[in-house]
């Protein structure tokens, strides 16, 4: 069959590489890929916004399945599109309705609280319940949690220590800090606890498969130190996240989300991201992604056994049936390279060397593309991740670093100490 995967990220890197492993697979295109995509298929200049030139191509490349790695498509309303105007296409991702359990958290809220998913107490507020806002913060104890209800590229949320940076916080929120998207505001209780990621992967019918669990490590310096980012490695399995932990993700939320789906009519069939966090070994919902999560599935691909495709086709059929989802046992560990100055501004255009001699090592590019020369070149801010397996954490870790040291540009930066808080 022909494929069609949406975005330019470690994410799709990841994905596009474990797809073109599949037998099933005829073609693999990327759309619009980056730098290293073109490794595992055939790179296409289409932005995955504009539905009718994705719809154009899909016709004339006799594309079987389409398969959406980011989320602005999907909140946009991609698989509606294609339901509508080729329903005989395999779309994995959620229609708009699905895409709401990211694209407005005030609505997530609502519907962990409606099927009794374990999450933080909330409320949500807009500029003319503003002074209630005020009140609710009276109830809580600080920190205090701020979240825009809308899509606001990964800054959305504020924690703040002080009652009266939370209200002035607040009112700048309401006031259009992230325009539309903090029209309306959450406030929702602090939650105490380490993270992890869990991905399911559903038909829309009640059938779901559980991928392997992982943790990422978001903010830029090493010991969680710094600014946040799109994320500085990850790790997979987390040992927390054992299986009396994972029974109860699975009871608690997984299920109740799966089937919260159906009862509110809407057809999900891709894949869920729950941010979860371990409060005291009891797993709440933090949030909910449509997507994979990056760089998390630089982690987890290295671990799913089993061919991809038929997984990925059947959930888009609407039917996983029993089709079995096997997990490598390994740890895999991934290391982001990311340009000097990010999260801030940085340079682009920076030739990259080393990447043919790093062994095992999986090289996932992220912003990475090639210069008029041909050369390959750094285009954003994380550049490439860096995916080993090991026997553990440190001897994957210890892999993924010698390869983030043997990768170079000028400015490269990474963390040396991705998964090592969990060895304590
Ligand atoms: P989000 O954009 O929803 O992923 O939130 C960004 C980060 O804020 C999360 O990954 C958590 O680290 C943190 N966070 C969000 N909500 C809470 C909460 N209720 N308690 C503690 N930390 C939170
Ligand atoms: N790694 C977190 C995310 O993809 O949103």
């Amino acid at each position: 069959m022909n494929l069609l995967l949406l975005g330019s990220g470690g994410r799709e890197s990841a994905l596009a590489w474990k797809i073109s492993q599949s037998p099933l697979v005829d073609k693999l295109f990327i759309a619009p890929g980056n730098g290293g995509t073109g490794a595992f298929g055939e790179n296409v200049a289409i932005s995955p916004l504009d539905f009718k030139a994705v719809s154009d191509f899909i016709a004339a490349n006799a594309i079987d399945m389409l398969v959406v790695g980011n989320e602005d498509p999907l909140v946009a309303g991609i698989a509606d599109f294609f339901r509508d105007t080729r329903p005989e296409l395999l779309v994995v991702g959620p229609v708009k309705a699905g895409a709401m359990l990211e694209g407005s958290k005030d609505f997530a809220k609502q519907f962990m609280v409606e099927n009794n998913i374990p999450t933080a107490r909330y409320r949500s507020f807009t500029l003319d319940t503003i002074e209630e806002g005020y009140r609710f913060l009276e109830e809580l104890r600080p920190p205090y949690v701020l979240k825009a209800d809308g899509l606001a590229a990964g800054k959305g949320v504020l924690i703040v220590d002080t009652i009266d940076e939370a209200r002035r916080e607040l009112k700048e929120m309401l006031s259009g800090m992230f325009g539309a998207s903090s029209a309306t505001v959450v406030i929702e209780e602090f939650l105490k606890g380490i993270e992890c990621s869990v991905f399911v992967l559903t038909d829309g019918h009640g059938g779901y498969r559980i991928l392997p669990v992982a943790k990422d490590y978001k903010r830029i310096g090493e010991g969680d130190t710094g600014l946040n980012t799109g994320g500085m490695g990850a790790v997979s399995p987390v040992p927390f996240a054992n299986d009396e932990f994972m029974a109860k993700v699975e009871e608690r939320i997984v299920k109740p989300t799966v089937n919260g789906l159906i009862n509110r009519g809407i057809d999900y069939r891709g894949f869920i991201f729950l941010g979860l966090i371990n409060v005291e070994g009891e797993p709440m919902v933090i949030e909910y992604n449509v997507r994979m999560g990056d760089p998390e599935t630089e982690a987890v691909m290295l671990r799913v056994a089993s061919d991809l495709v038929p997984l990925l086709a059947a959930a888009a059929k609407g039917d996983l049936g029993d089709m079995p989802l096997e997990i490598d046992p390994r740890t895999a560990v991934t290391v982001m390279l990311v340009s000097g100055g990010y999260p801030g501004s940085y340079p682009k255009g920076k030739v990259i060397t080393g990447t043919d001699a790093v062994g095992d090592t999986i090289l996932f590019h992220a912003g990475t593309a090639r210069n008029e020369a041909g050369e390959l070149v750094t285009s954003g801010g994380r550049v490439i991740a860096a995916s080993s397996y090991g026997t553990d954490i440190p001897s994957a870790l210890a892999r993924s670093f010698e390869a983030a040291k043997t990768v170079d540009f000028e400015g490269k930066y990474f963390r040396r100490d991705i998964g090592l808080d969990l060895m304590k």
